[in-house]
């Protein structure tokens, strides 16, 4: 697995080298860009051009769930092979989750597979979505229902890109950071805990730090479990509460904002925390820590409408993709650095503690 390159002001030099000089020599490269990143990119993708002995198609759009479907992916596809495509053509996905996820899962398509970059552009994307080389589309039924895995041969994080990133877009990487210091504790968690407020935002000393850092919690584990068959399973921490509480707020019109992702999972390290001390599988204070460094990081501390009650949330966490049987495989913090999977809980006893600790 190639592990991503993380600096300030790497992207104009890193990008040409990356595509100009990878082997064999593409025959055509396939930039999929995100508009939200056209502007920070640009120089970047024109020295790309200028260093290639071979045409760089730019394909911007604005990413959305929505069009993270198929009938895009076909769209976007026939849009490359129109363009002239053969084996040795390359893909790069420009942008947000969104867009490197689409970028990734055309290449693994595409051909049956061709060579792809990723260039993420959000604090989510380089502190994960970007990483470790899973790719998908989503179904009506459901988010990320049709993918491959499909590693990447370079990913360039420059976190000078992030210079327009909307506030609540930074959060929400805030929030994936947040779960990979509960993940790993050894460093990131050191890090977040001495940040001082200040210092958390684009312009902070501690940018780089996090988003490196966190990249480095996900390389490790996904090194280990290429495949998701067990250990990888960790970096779901707060994803299951998480997405019952995205899922019941994009349902609600009285919450016309919804709940980002990254907001979910903020929320969801909190039901964790109290779920595993109320197991007593958490040292004591442990919410109370993730609770602090949540607020710390700006990220929300209450349901932003009014909460489903527990039947309806037991409801939405019976469909969670990852519920098998009627029972739920929860993974919980011991303590930054040890989370364990714990196997075969009730959806209503999630839901309860989702209202002990959010209703
Ligand atoms: N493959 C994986 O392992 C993995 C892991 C986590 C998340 N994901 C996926 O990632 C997606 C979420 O990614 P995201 O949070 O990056 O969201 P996103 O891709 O929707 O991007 C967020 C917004 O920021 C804009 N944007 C991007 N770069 C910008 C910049 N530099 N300045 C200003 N605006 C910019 C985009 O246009 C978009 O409107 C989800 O679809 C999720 O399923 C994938
Ligand atoms: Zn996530």
């Amino acid at each position: 697995m190639i592990w991503p390159s993380y600096g300030r002001g790497i992207l104009s030099a890193l990008l040409p080298r990356e595509l100009a000089e990878s082997a064999p020599r593409p025959t055509a490269v396939f930039a999929l860009i995100d508009r939200g990143a056209l502007e920070v990119t640009r120089e970047a993708l024109e020295r790309a051009e200028a260093a290639l002995d071979c045409p760089l198609h730019r394909i911007d759009w604005q990413p959305t769930e929505q069009l993270k479907s198929l009938g895009e992916a076909e769209r976007l596809a026939r849009r490359m092979v129109g363009l002239g495509i053969d084996r040795s053509a390359m893909v790069v996905g420009v942008g947000g989750g969104i867009t490197t996820d689409m970028a990734g899962f055309l290449a693994a398509v595409l051909l049956r597979g061709l060579r792809w970059g990723a260039v993420p552009t959000t604090l989510l994307g380089m502190a994960d979505a970007a990483l470790g080389g899973k790719t998908a589309v989503n179904l009506p039924e459901g988010k990320n229902l049709v993918g491959a895995f499909h590693q990447p041969c370079f990913v360039l994080a420059d976190i000078d890109t992030l210079v327009t990133l909307p506030p609540r877009e930074w959060r929400c990487g805030l929030g994936e950071i947040l779960k990979a210091a509960l993940i790993d504790g050894s460093e990131l968690m050191p890090a977040l805990e001495r940040a001082a407020p200040e210092d958390l935002d684009f312009a902070g000393s501690t940018a780089l730090e996090l988003a490196a850092g966190a990249g480095r919690v996900k390389m490790r584990i996904a090194e280990a479990d290429p495949t998701e068959s067990a250990e990888r399973k960790l970096l779901n921490l707060g994803h299951t509460f998480g997405h019952a509480l995205e899922t019941a707020a994009a349902g609600d019109p009285a919450i016309p904002q919804g709940l980002a992702h990254g907001e979910a999972v903020a929320l969801g390290l909190r039901c964790a925390a109290r779920m595993a001390e109320e197991m007593e599988v958490a040292r004591a204070g442990l919410r109370r820590q993730v609770v602090e460094l949540s607020g710390k990081l700006g990220l929300p501390s209450a349901y932003p409408g009014v909460l489903p009650d527990v039947a309806a949330l037991t409801v939405l966490l019976g469909r969670d993709k990852k519920a098998h049987g009627g029972s739920l495989d929860l993974v919980l913090p011991a303590e930054p650095g040890s989370c364990l999977i714990v196997r075969g809980i009730a959806p209503a006893a999630v839901a309860e503690v989702i209202h002990q600790e959010l209703g």
